[in-house]
């Protein structure tokens, strides 16, 4: 479609930028401002471990059409040298548009030294910024040698139980610097004189532990005073036996230093905690708490029973690595409040939200009494919580009472994905507050907004995004509460986008792609879970989340790291499947598009598609990974590859086509919805094929009243391809329905997160209320409806474009992505067969936005002919479109449109 554009994208970019420069006007270095500066995705990092790091930022400014033409970076190790431009890294005067994902080049990084940077930018129109305010890095532990504490666990074992590893220290002198260096396993929480270090809850992340273990780093100065006690819980989380590891360096102003290891907290004992497991919940017996825990008291000699000694324990086995993503956080808490007593003396809170986190109890009663919570996402017609669905998760919390007054209580080492928490054992009735939930996720930052006219898709927005925050547990799980929260790989394939307009992953992906390549064996074989717990190896075809991963970070964050540092992995995955093929074709498949509507399944009860080839699903795949595969060789200057993997893709075409096009039909395999969109999306359909192929599928859709017949992958395609060949009204009509099966549907029968089936189904049979794999029709709001979509060849936003599809139900759609540029703004409006399209391009990107328009010549731009408003240049007519380039800054597009 691109080619019936008048001029050549290449074109575009020079000639905006000549025509930027011709204004020639100077830009005075006060209106540009360097924001945001970034160390791998993050603000300034302390314990990064990546040997290259990837530097990026913002630019700010009023004026439109700003666009950088050069930067220059420089790195030192003090604030002083990085003053006198004199560092260990001086990048020069690099021409670049570029501002995101650009790697460090300097000497290699040392271990646990702090490093300043700045950035300063040149821009087209002859301007240039000052310096940037100064960011920094503090680089973790690099190598193995740099640790110096052992593994310590209390060796003869109290399963299920959290243990507290103890130790004390004295100092006299004036500490200058302290730094904690800590994992524990599975789940761990320090305290350093009875505080909580740092926010972080179910640390570390989840991985595959033989292969690594992720630690946290920690500015601990303003913790420690001349007594101290450390106290360390560790519970079984996903690993068993805890087990700790922790150093805590400490340097003094008169320069000496001293290192505390795992080896001076070797006094354990257990808690109150009887039991604790991420399924099942906690076991809280208050009446064994003992607060003398925290006060500076080792038992001599441990003789006290109550105590044991620590042994030193063999290593997890996997390599220490520092935890790039966010880590999980209470990141909100919520006061329940509708109460029900549906049986004497039981009692049910509604948070009328279906959410991940845990309840904090407040109670008064007598010593002994046992209070259980037990947490649901659905009810019994009687009121009580209806527990089926979760399998063998017991989900309850139980806390026995200590008697001493108002005690409250939450649990600290599990989660539970729950709307309704049922409370029983209470000694009276509770009151609203005596519930709190506590939402628990890894706190990535909001970035997106969506809102439209009908409130019904913003009800279906809100629903998705509830699902993904409820499912980012170190991994992106597929549900909160039963006893499974994986990282599937075949939903993710279509998840990521729908995530990636909601929240920022920049470091999340980074970190759940090395989870996936932990799996990998030699013969490229990866899992169909990360860390693998179950599933199969090798992982369904559909697994292209593997490759996906690393090819979004790049196109929506600038991220060439991760291409770079997991392309061998990729290969070795497409290099497997293309082993697996016959005639080209796939000889392998377990999920294919998973989960329609269970009228189109193979067998009652069964998730698999009886209409869709799972070898046709598995073979798409593979072309898509193979071309993805060929560009990821192309940008690491692989030439063989590039070439190699391109023919692979276009035999997998062929043999595609040859296998499963239908010439009678005119459409693929059984000419459906999830076969026809699919190789639509593929873009592997015969030009001369294509009308048909279309037509039956918006027939198709048509025949079934406007409803889907798709699974979880082909559900995103279907949308795309309906919109972007010509029946966006035919995809609203799709994602207005309120009808089975449906996302309104969904809404209809009480749900506040997606369901994993179309169904409404509540038995113990496979139906999670929290499950985010049918959400990407939240994208397609952003890329169609908003029309937000970023630009593969100039990664990181450097350009991208809005094009929204204008359909006639909607009176307005408007919404944001917060890029790594900046804010991106696209808002439409209707009124009198005019139509307003409000954009913002933030500074230091180019866009080509589509204003829908009857009479393309008169579009205006803030009053005037929109091809003569300052940056701004028309490119052309397409598709009822008035196409124009511009550059940074506000818009105010006005068109007419036919009526
Ligand atoms: C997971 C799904 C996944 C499926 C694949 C289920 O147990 O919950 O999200 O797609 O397995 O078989």
């Amino acid at each position: 479609m691109k080619k019936q554009l008048l001029y050549g994208i290449g074109l575009l970019l020079a000639g905006c930028l000549g025509m930027m420069q011709a204004a020639g006007r100077q830009a005075p270095a006060a209106d540009l401002r360097i924001e945001g500066l970034r160390c791998e995705y993050a603000t300034d990092p302390i314990g990064l471990d990546v040997r290259s790091p990837q530097f990026s930022w913002r630019t700010e400014s009023q004026r439109r059409g700003v666009l950088q033409s050069a930067y220059q970076i420089v790195v030192a190790r003090s604030q002083e040298e990085l003053a006198q431009d004199n560092g260990v890294w001086n990048s020069g005067r690099i021409e670049s548009s570029r501002s995101a994902g650009i790697r460090y080049e300097g000497p290699a990084l040392s271990s646990k030294e702090r490093y300043y940077w700045k950035v300063r930018v040149w821009t087209t129109d002859g301007g240039q910024s000052d310096w940037s305010a100064a960011g920094s890095f503090e680089m973790g532990l690099l190598d193995e040698k740099d640790w110096v504490s052992d593994w310590i666990a209390y060796v003869p074992g109290k399963p299920g139980r959290i243990i507290y590893f103890k130790g004390t220290f004295c100092q006299q002198k004036e500490v200058e610097k302290a730094r904690l260096y800590i994992s524990g396993l599975g789940y761990y929480e320090m305290y350093i004189n009875n505080r909580k270090v740092g926010d972080h809850v179910l640390d570390p992340a989840q991985s595959s532990y033989d292969k690594r273990v992720y630690y946290a780093s920690y500015d601990v100065k303003d913790y420690l005073s001349q007594e101290n006690v450390l106290l360390v819980a560790v519970a079984p989380g996903w690993y068993g036996m805890p087990k700790l590891r922790m150093q805590m360096e400490i340097a003094y102003t008169d320069g000496s230093a001293t290192t505390l290891t795992a080896n001076h907290l070797r006094a354990v004992t257990t808690g109150p905690t009887v039991y604790s497991t991420v399924f099942d919940g906690e076991l809280y017996d208050a009446r064994l708490e003992a607060p003398d825990i925290y006060k500076p008291f080792v038992p001599a000699g441990l003789m006290n029973k109550d105590w044991g000694l620590a042994h030193i324990a063999d290593s997890p086995g996997g390599k220490m690595v520092s935890q790039k993503m966010e880590p999980i956080r209470v990141v909100d808490t919520l006061t329940p409040k509708i109460i029900t007593e549906p049986k004497p003396g039981v009692y049910v809170f509604d948070t009328e939200q279906n959410l991940a986190g845990w309840a904090s109890l407040t109670v008064e009663g007598e010593r002994g009494r046992e209070i259980t919570l037990k947490f649901a996402e659905t009810l019994y017609d009687d009121g009580l919580v209806n527990q089926e669905n979760l399998r063998n998760a017991k989900a309850t919390d139980t806390y026995i009472l200590k008697g001493e007054g108002v005690e409250t209580w939450e649990p600290k080492f599990t989660y539970h994905g729950f709307r309704y928490v049922q409370v029983e054992g209470l000694p009276h009735a509770p009151k609203v507050g005596d519930i709190r939930v506590k939402i628990v996720r890894n706190a990535v930052a909001p970035v997106g907004k969506f809102h439209c006219s009908n409130e019904l898709l913003n009800r279906i927005h809100r629903m998705v995004v509830a699902t993904e925050a409820s499912n980012l547990h170190g991994v992106p799980t597929d549900c909160p509460q039963r006893d499974e929260r994986m990282g599937w790989l075949n939903d993710l394939t279509v998840r990521i986008e729908q995530a990636v307009y909601n929240f920022d992953f920049s470091r999340f992906y980074a970190k759940f792609i090395d989870d996936i390549a932990d799996t990998q064996h030699e013969d490229g074989t990866i899992t169909c879970v990360a860390p693998y717990r179950f599933g199969a190896r090798p992982a369904d075809p559909v697994s292209a989340s593997y490759l996906l991963l690393a090819w979004k970070s790049y196109e929506y964050y600038g991220n060439r790291n991760i291409i770079r540092d997991h392309y061998d992995g990729l290969k070795g995955w497409v290099d497997y499947l293309a082993s697996r093929t016959q005639d080209g074709i796939v000889d392998y498949s377990y999920y294919g598009d998973w989960s329609p509507p269970t009228q189109f399944a193979a067998a009652p009860g069964s998730a698999v598609s009886r209409d869709t080839p799972g070898q046709l699903m598995s073979t798409g795949y593979l072309y898509y990974c193979a071309s993805m595969l060929s560009k990821m060789a192309e940008l690491t200057g692989r030439d063989s590859d590039k070439a190699r993997y391109a023919q692979l893709a276009e035999r997998t075409a062929e043999a595609f086509n040859r296998t499963y096009w239908n010439e009678q039909t005119g459409g693929y395999a059984a000419n459906n919805q999830a076969a026809n969109s699919f190789a639509l999306f593929l873009g592997i359909v015969d030009e001369t094929r294509i009308p048909r192929v279309v037509k039956n599928l918006a027939d198709d859709v048509e025949k079934h009243d406007y409803h889907l017949t798709t699974g979880n992958l082909c559900t995103k395609y279907l949308m795309e391809m309906l919109t972007r060949y010509g029946h966006a009204e035919t995809a609203y009509r799709i994602a207005t329905q309120t009808t089975y099966p449906s996302w309104g549907y969904m809404l209809q029968n009480g749900a506040t997160t997606l369901w994993e089936r179309w169904e409404y189904a509540t038995g113990d049979e496979m139906n999670s209320h929290n499950h985010p794999m049918m959400g990407s029709i939240d994208s397609w709001f952003y890329k169609y409806l908003l029309g937000i979509v970023p630009d593969a060849e100039h990664p990181g936003f450097d350009r991208f474009t809005i094009h929204p599809y204008v359909v006639d139900d909607l009176e307005f759609a408007e919404g944001e992505f917060n890029s790594v540029k900046g804010t991106i703004r696209s808002g439409w409006s209707k009124k009198n067969g005019v139509l307003s399209l409000n954009v913002t391009i933030p500074a230091n990107s180019v866009a080509t936005v589509y204003v829908p328009s009857s009479r393309v010549g008169s579009i205006t731009e803030s009053g005037k002919n929109a091809a003569k408003a300052p940056s701004v240049r028309f490119l052309g007519e397409q598709d009822g479109c008035g196409v124009f380039e511009v550059g940074s800054g506000d818009y105010r597009f006005r068109s007419t449109l036919k009526k």
